[in-house]
């Protein structure tokens, strides 16, 4: 892999030396150990080892996340910056998310004030009353396809495809076509020629697709990012329409899924026989607090040596936001997630000029409240079909979420 300022190794060896490896299985079944160990150790900015032992500095710390989110000028988001590029491999995983496009996501200062200012507004134009009409449809079409079975996977069969569906309406996409972009979206994050080759289609599924709005405009979201007044290129169109689907696909799918396990697993969220329980919207909002889906995001770059609580960081290095030990970081919540019910302030969504935008986060929302509303409400004696303990997170230090939700219910 290539890029264009490649940096020199410029990295302080020695501050990383007896950095904690973050990544195996350690994480995966308990991460929030991790971090608390992590914490006693190391402080709010630890220093930490990627997967192949790449070198970065995990910030742990409500505070820290805080200042370098709202510091933009000093950790930068242009990852070209990066003092290790020369010892990334070439199938590093996590490259895709890493590796710098041009995309609003990595543009900084004031090109990326109007390019993530027009994606924020194109995004504000959804109307959310008939979102949450079409996922109700999505959803419904969902279930159709295992209620008769009494028994089904809702990650697979619900949460992963349902966020996809719901993001092709709002590009204002044939529903025909949709079942096909689910199908190679879900490929393209596999490896190996198909998975290049999913990819390659979906490309070109959206390639096709701003050629037609540029032609014969619509009430969507392509349409309304080609209108908009700093005239897009077709090709930044296209690229934003792939960072939008993409930052929407999992995260949305993780936070269903998270919230779906949270309700049949935790009393507080049972039926009684009062009729009295706690809500789809305290179970979303206790998710983002206690599973978020995006653990951990690469990230920021030193733009110049600074200090991070007492860290010195250099120019180049990698600074990962520690968004959910952030979240559980006893400064914020000194006894319990009980300190945090009806407070939003989570850092889930990161925050400052990069952090998901509001117009993403409430669509978010509103896709998978419908979405959760809809199965609780279609399936009502759903139930757990393995125990709590047989779940199995997706073995990633990134993302939050479980390979299989497997459910059985009275078949109809
Ligand atoms: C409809 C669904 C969503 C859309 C369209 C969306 C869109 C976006 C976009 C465009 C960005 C890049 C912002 C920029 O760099 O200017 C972003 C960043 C981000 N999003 Fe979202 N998002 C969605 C859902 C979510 C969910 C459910 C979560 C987690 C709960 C999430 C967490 C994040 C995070 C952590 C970032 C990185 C912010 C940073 O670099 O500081 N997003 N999202």
């Amino acid at each position: 892999m290539t890029h264009p300022e490649p940096g020199t190794t410029s990295l302080d060896q020695l501050a990383h030396v007896g950095g904690v490896r973050l990544y195996g299985p350690r994480f995966q079944q308990n991460p929030t150990q991790m971090y608390r160990e992590m914490r006693a150790e190391h402080g709010p900015v630890a220093p930490v080892l990627l997967e192949g032992d790449l070198p970065a500095w995990l910030v742990l710390g409500y505070r820290e996340v805080h200042y370098v989110t709202a510091n933009p000028q000093i950790f930068g988001r242009d990852s070209r910056r990066w003092n290790a590029w020369d010892r990334v491999p070439a199938d590093w995983a996590p490259l895709p998310y890493v590796a710098y496009q041009p995309s609003a996501v990595f543009t900084e200062g004031e090109e990326h004030r109007w390019r993530g200012g027009a994606l924020h507004e194109a995004l504000a134009g959804v109307d959310h009353f008939e979102l949450r009409t079409q996922v109700e449809q999505i959803a419904d079409e969902l279930i159709d396809t295992f209620s008769g079975r009494g028994q089904a996977d809702l990650m697979a069969e619900y949460a992963l495809p349902l966020p996809l569906l719901a993001i092709s309406r709002l590009y204002g996409m044939p529903e025909s076509d949709a079942p096909e972009l689910v199908r190679d979206v879900m490929a393209s994050g596999d490896s190996g020629d198909e998975a290049v080759r999913a990819h390659e289609r979906v490309a070109e599924r959206i390639r096709k697709l701003v050629a037609e709005k540029r032609g014969r405009p619509g009430a969507d979201l392509p349409s309304r990012l080609l209108a908009h007044r700093v005239g897009f290129s077709d090709e930044e169109v296209e690229r934003d329409l792939f960072l939008c689907m993409g930052a929407a696909q999992l995260t949305t799918a993780d936070w269903t899924g998270n919230t779906v396990r949270l309700m049949l697993t935790d009393e507080r969220f049972a039926l009684t026989l009062s009729g009295h329980r706690r809500s789809i919207g305290q179970a979303l909002s206790e998710v983002l607090w206690e599973e978020t889906p995006t653990q951990n995001f690469i990230g920021r770059w030193a733009t110049r040596d600074t200090q991070l609580a007492g860290r010195i960081i250099r120019k180049g290095e990698l600074v990962v936001l520690g968004l959910a030990a952030a979240n559980t970081d006893p400064y914020v919540r000194p006894n319990s997630y009980a300190d945090a019910v009806g407070n939003q302030a989570y850092m889930s969504f990161s925050h400052g000029e990069h952090g998901c935008p509001y117009s993403a986060r409430e669509i978010a929302e509103s896709i998978v409240e419908t979405a959760v509303e809809v199965l609780l409400d279609r399936l009502p004696d759903m139930e757990l079909a393995v125990s709590l303990d047989a779940l199995v997170w997706r073995p990633s230090v990134w993302m939050r979420g479980l390979i299989a939700l497997p459910v059985c219910f009275t078949p109809t």
